[in-house]
């Protein structure tokens, strides 16, 4: 038998660093080809997320690096703000540490894990340090080695030197194995041709193993609206939130609390509260609120009516630019954009959709007999989602919808391709590995109404062409019998020039089918706005109205 004292000498800390050291593949350190990709995307999404922040228009370059003993050698370089000295450390080797947790605010990152995730996976699987040059552009740079220790969570700096020079940016060097590159659907080169589409304002050049080298030029010198920090609003806040929101404030009453930490939180808010909630003490200092006292006060929140919590600080990429950059990379026949106003989700945080539709040209993917098949590009904040498209808000979203009503026939078999951006200031992903959208009710339905405006837009198109080609089919049948005709009419009539019959014959029907015949006319007026749409069901409740 084994006694109590047994199992409690098992009794053990763990460090988060730890933690994730055994469970990797919660960080997308799975398979040797996703892995690699994940690596990428982390390094890459940092550079762009600090290039935004800084206004700098970014140039980003990746560079792999096949080596002998069967490692790859990456090196990511960037001209962004850089790092200063006294953070670096913690920026790329510590875990949960960073300048983008708990902000409500829209940016690639926001755990502080995928820096010192991909630090990690080079120790691991090679023992080697990471090898970082960084610089903030006013004549200090700084190099070293870095390593995590996975005991305590700290990074741990070794051949440290400094720079008198100009540098400004990051440079990091990791070497690891158990990574395997390839040119496929899932590799680093798919997901940064998917990065340059969503940021036309970014130039990436990437450096295959072979010596290939390819340029993504920028196709847009606006830098995007720097992002902007917005207040939690009181709809989207648990009681977990407001105990802890209430513990971390400096501020000396609860109702000064209330009022700076949330957005749309007025004294007159206050007031309507005191009202609703009578027994508890608004002068209390913040750090003394307890749950049962929160509890309620989440609940006559919910009571109480609000402004809608704003949303002018999402930056969509905007129909103009998605539009271009489908265009280079499909010379599709036809294209659809739709932006959706800013909605929320979870009572209070703002999100909004973006999605479009590319059909015909080189739309859609290409499988292994050949064949096309509809295509799903998932971005979050202009960051591509390449792995767990099961699990993916998006997918649901665009599975749900019956194509057939689009003239679309088998969406699995169909040069298509559908684009969908989910902005957000918090993208709620289903996992460390951020490669999946939660596949909450409202952000469905609003990427579902979304893709179906867009679809719209093609069906019209697709209807037109169905038109088209069966006018020219019946043309072609009646042009067989002119010949003929104009031969045999003289004949039976006893008058007439079959040369000027002939002329004659095929002018009408060139008549006919050139134009729509009245009962296509009137068909295409009825149909002519649109085509009649699912009501939604659910929602937010404020959709705009469908036409
Ligand atoms: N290229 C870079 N230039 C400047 N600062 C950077 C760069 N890369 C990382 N950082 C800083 O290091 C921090 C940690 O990066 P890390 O990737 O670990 O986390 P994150 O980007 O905040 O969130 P996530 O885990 O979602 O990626 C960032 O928050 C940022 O402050
Ligand atoms: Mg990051």
């Amino acid at each position: 038998m084994i006694m109590p004292d047994g199992i409690h000498s098992q009794f053990r800390e763990h460090s988060i660093a730890e933690f994730f050291k055994k469970n990797r593949q919660m960080l997308g350190f799975s398979g040797k080809i996703r892995s690699l990709t994940t690596i990428v995307h982390e390094y890459a999404t940092n550079s762009l997320d600090a290039c935004e922040e800084a206004g700098i228009l970014p140039e980003i370059s990746v560079q792999l690096e096949q080596l002998d003993n069967g490692h790859i050698r990456l090196t990511v370089e960037d001209n962004g703000p850089g790092l200063p000295k006294k953070l670096v450390g913690k920026a790329l080797g510590q875990m949960l540490a960073g300048t983008k947790f708990n902000r409500y605010m829209q940016q690639r990152g926001q755990q502080g894990i995928g820096a010192s995730g991909a630090g990690m996976f080079a120790q691991i699987t090679t023992g080697k340090p990471v090898k970082f040059k960084t610089g903030t552009g006013d004549g200090k740079a700084f190099s070293a080695d870095l390593k995590i220790d996975f005991k305590t969570n700290k990074p741990l700096l070794e051949n440290e030197q400094d720079a008198e020079t100009a540098y400004r940016g990051l440079r990091i060097q990791a070497e690891f194995a158990e990574v395997k590159y390839d040119r496929g659907d899932y590799s680093p080169l798919e997901y940064l041709k998917r990065t340059a589409l969503a940021n036309p304002h970014a130039q990436i050049l990437f450096v295959e193993p072979t010596g290939e080298r390819t340029l993504f030029p920028r196709a847009s010198e606006v830098i995007p609206e720097k992002p902007r920090e917005i207040q939690p609003h009181p709809l989207g806040i648990t009681t977990n939130d407001l105990v802890e929101f209430a513990h971390a404030s400096q501020e000396r009453k609860l109702s000064s609390f209330f009022v700076n930490t949330f957005s749309r939180f007025s004294y007159g808010k206050v007031d309507e509260l005191k009202a609703a909630l009578p027994e508890i003490s608004y002068e209390m200092p913040p750090d003394e609120l307890r749950w049962e006292d929160a509890e309620k006060l989440v609940n006559a929140f919910r009571k109480l009516r609000w402004v809608s919590p704003e949303t002018d600080a999402l930056r969509p990429i905007g129909p103009p630019q998605i539009e271009k950059a489908l265009k280079n990379i499909y010379n599709a026949e036809f294209m659809a954009v739709a932006e959706r106003k800013p909605k929320v989700f979870r009572g209070g945080i703002p999100f909004m959709v973006e999605a479009a539709l590319a059909y015909g040209g080189n739309a859609g993917r290409r499988k292994a007999d050949g064949a096309t098949e509809g295509d799903i590009l998932r971005f979050a904040n202009r960051v591509p989602l390449l792995f767990d498209a099961g699990g993916c808000a998006i997918t649901d979203a665009v599975k749900g919808i019956d194509w057939r009503r689009y003239d679309i026939k088998d969406f699995e078999n169909e040069p298509v391709a559908v684009f969908v951006n989910f902005v957000s200031v918090h993208v709620p992903y289903t996992g460390a590995g951020k490669q999946a959208i939660s596949d909450e009710e409202e952000i469905v339905e609003e990427i579902r109404l979304a893709v179906m405006d867009a679809a719209r837009d093609m069906q019209r198109y697709l209807h037109g062409k169905v038109r088209e080609a069966s006018r020219e089919a019946k043309k072609k049948a009646i042009l067989k019998y002119v010949a003929q005709l104009a031969q045999d009419l003289p004949e039976l009539a006893g008058k007439g020039k079959p040369k000027e019959i002939e002329k004659r014959l095929l002018q009408m029907i060139e008549n006919k089918y050139s134009q729509l015949t009245l009962e296509e006319a009137e068909e295409e007026a009825a149909n002519g706005n649109g085509v009649k749409e699912e009501k939604p069901e659910g929602g937010n409740g404020d959709e705009e109205k469908e036409e």
